[in-house]
């Protein structure tokens, strides 16, 4: 939510900041600007919509080597340039960016800025008032800002400009992501790695409640105490080109068909020399220790934790609950006595999740985060983490992540089972190997899936998911993609329980797609395709080689039972991909959302 840039140093931060905010806009894509400051002052550039209108607007002719810049996702006032950042304190001096919340903003503006007027409608603006309001009443800018910073509550990161200071950005973070990168001869902050890879691979990572004076040629960290911190970086394991489309039209795109290379990097990455798979023994232990497990997700990852908790459940014999981490916090389930949650979260720093995580902490219990980002708040404050090494995913929608989540708990399954002498009855990276073929195939199937997403909705209003057991739960994350980024209302049901109700919205046309791959319940899902085919419905059935039959309008690969999900998935991530590209929506950036929630 939100992404935040910033460069000090001796070349032109324009196109710097305008480069690293096209990285960052998956972040949040509402409205976009920059502050660049230069001997005639600050000069602030922004717009509502993307950076490619930030883009057009920005004075070109303009040199400056320092500056801050931002990509929105609005949350307090509308998508609007007023609302847009970066702000600016009442007389001009200071300029700031922002991604978080601030909680208490309408509280310090009632009791601390009654005379001051505010330009926008957002918390942010209460930052940079008050840092004027503490300078003018006497202090030095750094403890202006050290004294705003406490009495903030929320989320933060931030990067100020001081107009009389034209060699420093101030920053701070509390809760929201924020590194600083490391230069020769210059220095650069952003909300993620990604934005300035081109510039540096070397960060240091910041903790909440730290302030860093960033100068040209030197970095000061310190804490709200104003103690000095010393910490060495980090090199960022990524690669340039990963965070490219290359020929690809979309990143989504390019992220499905990533899929059997994600695949196959698993279970290189978690077998050993013997070829058998494995994790960190203090993991299974955790693992075993645990007399229940509480998975705890949000979206898409939500919906890798219910495939994630059979297989655990079959394959290791752990009872598991399933959590939305929104609702966890708030409906505290009666825990049993020794439960381990696990977090999955491709991006790691979703807040919802991430206020679960803290209070689990609070109450003392093991925590596992399963995430792509190495270094992301879940998997610093978790105690264990596991990744997915799937690779930097851009698009909105997910896709690469949620069968790498899906791959990695099947890993966490086996090698539990194993430890415990269980026998799961089949070679679990030999099947994952046929799933990564079995993804290739899906993937070269391209065509044939345009034109049944074509055929079934490109007009459409609305579109059913159906299926029973794991398919249940596949048929959830296909009516998520299709959602999301096509604007079709789409629903996914367990196929028995639409005539408890929704069945009555099956009318003439009503496209339903049933998945069956489960032989167990191939018989009835299609019974359930048949009541609502009598109803008018037009039915896709997706199913699985072995158990299809004539009627059906697209036959999966056969992979293992347990592992369907990993593939049946791909023809709905694409069936999602096309009705979008039909009908003209932004397949990458869909409207409303970002790829990262860090609020609540
Ligand atoms: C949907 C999607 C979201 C995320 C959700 C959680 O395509 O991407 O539903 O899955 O916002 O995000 P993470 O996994 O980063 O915690």
């Amino acid at each position: 939510m939100c992404g935040i840039v910033g460069y000090i140093g001796n070349n032109d931060s324009k196109e710097i900041l305008l480069k690293g905010l096209e990285k960052l806009e998956y972040r949040g894509y509402d409205s976009a600007g920059l502050a660049l400051k230069n001997d005639q002052g600050i000069h602030v550039f922004k717009e509502k919509g993307r950076i490619a209108d930030l883009r057009r607007a920005v004075d070109k002719d303009m040199f400056a080597t320092i500056g801050i810049g931002h990509t929105r996702w609005a949350t307090h006032g509308v998508p609007s340039k007023e609302n847009s950042h970066p702000h600016q304190s009442a007389t001009g001096r200071f300029t700031l960016v922002h991604n978080g919340v601030i909680e208490n903003y309408a509280l310090l503006k009632r009791e601390l800025l009654a005379d001051v007027p505010f330009k926008s409608e957002t918390d942010t603006e209460v930052i940079v008032q008050l840092v004027e309001k503490f300078v003018g009443e006497g202090l030095n800018v750094l403890e202006a800002f050290r004294k705003t910073l406490k009495l903030l509550h929320g989320s933060y990161a931030l990067a100020l400009l001081d107009a009389e200071d034209s060699e420093t950005i101030y920053v701070a973070k509390n809760k929201s992501p924020l590194l600083v990168g490391l230069g020769n001869g210059f220095n650069v902050v952003a909300s993620d790695a990604m934005a300035t890879l081109q510039l540096t691979n070397q960060f240091v990572e910041l903790m909440d409640k730290e302030i860093v004076v960033v100068k040209k040629d030197e970095v000061t960290i310190q804490n709200l105490n104003g103690e000095i911190i010393n910490r060495p970086p980090f090199t960022a394991e990524l690669d340039a080109s990963d965070i490219e489309k290359g020929t690809y039209p979309h990143y989504m795109l390019k992220e499905i068909d990533e899929q059997p290379a994600v695949i196959r990097k698993i279970i290189q990455t978690y077998r050993n020399e013997q070829g058998e798979l494995t994790i960190d023994r203090e993991i299974i232990d955790a693992v075993n220790e645990a007399d229940r497990i509480y998975i705890i997700a949000a979206g898409t990852s939500y919906h890798a934790g219910l495939v994630g908790k059979q297989f655990m459940e079959k394959m290791a014999k752990i009872p598991v609950e399933v959590h939305i981490s929104s609702e966890f916090g708030y409906n505290l389930p009666l825990l049993s006595k020794k439960p381990l949650f696990i977090f999955i979260s491709q991006s790691g720093e979703t807040a919802d999740s991430r206020s679960v995580l803290v209070k689990v902490k609070e109450l003392g219990y093991p925590a596992l985060t399963i995430t792509n980002v190495p270094g992301s708040t879940l998997s610093r404050e978790a105690d264990f983490t596991l990744l997915l090494h799937a690779g930097p995913e851009i698009a909105v929608a997910s896709t690469k992540a949620y069968t790498a989540q899906i791959a990695v708990l099947a890993v966490l399954a086996e090698v539990t089972a194993k430890s415990n002498g269980i026998d799961i009855g089949f070679d679990l990276s030999h099947e994952l190997g046929l799933v990564a073929n079995a993804m290739d195939v899906l993937c070269d199937s391209k065509e044939l899936i345009e034109i049944i997403s074509r055929e079934f909705l490109s007009t459409t209003r609305n579109c059913f998911f159906i299926g029973r057991g794991l398919d249940y739960y596949v048929c959830l994350e296909g009516a998520l993609k299709l959602k999301e980024i096509s604007y079709i209302q789409a629903e996914g049901f367990a196929g028995g329980e639409l005539k408890h109700g929704t069945i009555a919205l099956i009318e003439d046309g009503t496209p339903v797609v049933a998945l069956a791959t489960q032989e167990k319940v191939n018989l009835s899902i299609r019974g359930n395709v048949k009541e609502v085919v009598a109803r008018g419905a037009n039915p896709c059935i997706i199913s699985m080689q072995g158990l299809n039959m004539d009627e059906d309008s697209f036959v999966l690969p056969e992979v293992h039972e347990l592992l369907t999900p990993l593939i049946s998935v791909v023809p709905l991530q694409l069936l999602a991909y096309y009705a979008s590209l039909h009908r003209g929506c932004d397949v990458d950036k869909p409207r409303n959302l970002a790829k990262s929630v860090t609020v609540e």
